[in-house]
């Protein structure tokens, strides 16, 4: 595993498992926990440490549970989960109680990485979310502290206001919606990005020309996909509910592509 090193020195695997669906009832994201983990021990046998979960995806304990039945040290694992701030902020008690919550489902005292999930449109507020995570941080709750789904004006206003930088942003990156603009001003303030549905937009005419390449290499167009993205620094996150897909998805560290090939994903 290829890890990237953020820009407060911690070192985060470049390839994680989405975990928005797992443990729920026909693989569905509004469906009802099943009790069982058995996405997350597959991806933990696969060999995955890097687990991307929030509060919004109401499974949590899913991860929680997985994690602890491993019996692997805590340390081994990198564990994101984010603040569920899709209807906007609730204030900072509201936000203590959330974070609270979110240690007792993951069944740890600390998580790797913390994320706002969504930016809304009162500044003040957002500012005032991000000093709570930057309070986590300073007393180590946090190791790292960033933002999904933020756009230009909302890294500014977190680079003008907080104290320490977000470590990376979350973002949708994929076939039809590679975002490079908002890549590169996170590359330029030193924020890695994470792309987040990183398999999404392969219509039957993309997935051709990824198996084309693939073939050159012995490998999927999903894992083309995925080497295309960590191949531009670019940490992926992809979800699978299917023991050898996972597999596969983690096997992309042994093929490079030419730049021809890399242009032609590019412009898929
Ligand atoms: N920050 C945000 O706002 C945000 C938003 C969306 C998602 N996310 C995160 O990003 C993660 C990934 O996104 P996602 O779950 O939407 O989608 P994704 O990982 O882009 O794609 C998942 C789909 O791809 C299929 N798949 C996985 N591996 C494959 C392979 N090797 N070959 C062929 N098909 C494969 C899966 O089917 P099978 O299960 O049948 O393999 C599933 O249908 C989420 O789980 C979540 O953690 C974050």
């Amino acid at each position: 595993m290829k890890h990237m090193t953020l820009n407060n020195t911690i070192e985060i695997p470049i390839v994680g498992s989405g975990t928005n669906t797992f443990g729920k009832e026909g693989n569905q994201y509004t469906g009802a926990l099943r009790g069982d983990t058995q996405e997350i021990d597959w991806a933990i046998a696969n060999g995955y440490r890097h687990f991307d979960s929030a509060q919004l995806y109401n499974n949590e304990e899913v991860l929680g549970k997985g994690l602890k039945k491993s019996s692997i040290p805590r340390e081994d694992f990198f564990i994101t989960t984010k603040l569920n701030t899709r209807e906007g902020f609730g204030g900072t008690d509201w936000a203590h109680a959330e974070i609270k919550k979110s240690l007792e489902k993951l069944q740890t005292d600390y998580v790797d990485q913390f994320l706002i999930h969504f930016p809304w449109d009162n500044h003040d507020e957002i500012v005032e979310a991000w000093n709570v995570l930057e309070d986590y941080y300073n007393r180590g709750v946090f190791k790292s502290i960033g933002v999904s789904n933020f756009e230009k004006e909302h890294l500014e206003l977190i680079l003008e206001h907080g104290h320490f930088k977000p470590a990376v942003n979350q973002i949708p990156s994929y076939i039809g919606k590679w975002n490079e603009d908002l890549i590169a001003i996170n590359k330029s303030q030193d924020i890695a990005t994470v792309a987040w549905s990183p398999l999404r937009g392969i219509d039957e005419n993309a997935k051709q020309v990824l198996e084309e390449i693939g073939n050159q290499y012995g490998k999927t167009y999903a894992q083309v996909i995925l080497r295309y993205q960590i191949e531009r620094d670019v940490i992926v996150i992809p979800k699978s509910h299917n023991k050898e897909r996972q597999a596969q998805n983690l096997d992309i560290f042994d093929f490079n592509l030419t730049s021809n090939n890399r242009e032609r994903i590019a412009n898929l």
